[in-house]
């Protein structure tokens, strides 16, 4: 059944597209649900199989800066050199919308976000499918991020019409979302580009860039069926571990090396369930460069969804 569905045939992705269908997209990040961003009901569909509340806003993914200027009544200076500096790559810029965005793909505001991704298929595919296609991480709501395109047929089966295999993300995980809104760029959610390297070409507003602060960013989210716990240093993870039945422990130390873990840190979550693991150990990296970004899903992957306050 997978095999059909999985494939590398960028034409049979288009004519879906355009026909309204579903297609998982791989880029560099984690893979995406793409779906025709100009076509209502192909939106519309994207929550439905997500799970997803409909007034949580999509990006909008893109060939070019040009292209991405069509989306937009107002391109700021700021997305102009984010976008010239960092596209094709890890970073969506949030920007006031152009009049005909669908309401559905912004969830009704009044910006849109908007990105060009780093991986040589999802360029192919836009290019000629010469538009946009919204797309949000292909899992189901809340759960886990898919980084190959077996995790998406994992999580969502036939509900997709087909699976575009780019292989794995290189990334690993999500875009930085930069709010380009207001007179100062603002980030939203940290993710694959630094903020130090955003702040070498542009002034970010806001001291508070550790965590995610995107409409429809929940405390849970991310998140494996195993508990999650947290660590600054190995040594405590250690002593904690002692506490636990070793046959469904794991402890993994995402200090050492950031930029590895990254790559493979939603694979690692996945694993532990398909493992049986039921205490998982993470030591945390530093609070800088990707290890923002990390920290910020790892804290939401432990997030105990019984203390969610929305
Ligand atoms: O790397 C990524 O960004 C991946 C790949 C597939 O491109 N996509 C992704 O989409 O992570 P998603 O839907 O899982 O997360 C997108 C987030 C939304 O949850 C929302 O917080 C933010 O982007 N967002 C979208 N439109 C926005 C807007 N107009 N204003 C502020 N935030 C927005
Ligand atoms: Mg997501």
């Amino acid at each position: 059944m997978s095999n059909q569905i999985i494939g590398t045939d960028v034409d049979r992705a288009v004519e879906i597209l355009r026909n309204g269908g579903l297609v998982g997209l791989p880029t560099e990040t984690v893979y995406g649900l793409a779906a025709d961003a100009s076509q209502k009901q192909a939106v519309t569909k994207i929550f439905a199989v997500k799970g997803r509340p409909n007034n949580h806003p999509l990006i909008v993914h893109v060939e070019s800066v040009d292209a991405a200027r069509q989306w937009s009544s107002l391109w700021p200076q700021s997305a102009e050199i984010l976008g010239t500096t960092f596209w094709p790559g890890p970073l969506s810029v949030v920007v006031k919308k152009a009049p005909d965005v669908l309401v559905e793909v912004t969830g009704g505001h009044q910006s849109v976000a908007i990105r060009v991704p780093g991986h040589v298929i999802a360029l192919e595919l836009l290019s000629r499918f010469s538009g946009g296609l919204a797309a949000p991480s292909a899992n189901r709501f809340g759960k886990v991020s898919p980084t190959t395109a077996q995790h998406v047929f994992d999580d969502l089966g036939t509900s997709v019409d087909y699976i575009l295999d780019g292989g794995p993300c290189a990334v690993g995980l999500e875009s930085t979302i930069v709010d380009c809104c207001g007179d100062i760029p603002v980030v939203l959610r940290p993710g694959g580009i630094t903020t130090e390297d955003i702040q070498k070409i542009v002034a970010l507003g806001d001291d508070d860039l550790g965590m995610s602060r995107a409409p429809g960013m929940l405390p849970a989210h991310y998140a494996p069926q195993c508990q999650v716990t947290l660590f600054q240093e190995l040594s405590e993870a250690m002593r904690a571990s002692e506490t636990f039945d070793a046959a469904t422990l794991r402890v993994i130390d995402a200090s050492t090396n950031p930029l590895v873990f990254a790559s493979s840190m939603y694979s690692q979550l996945r694993q532990c369930d398909i493992d049986g693991v039921k205490h998982l150990l993470v030591v945390l990296p530093d609070a800088n460069g990707i290890g923002l970004a990390i920290r910020d899903r790892l804290t939401k992957a432990a997030h105990d969804p019984k203390n969610q306050s929305h």
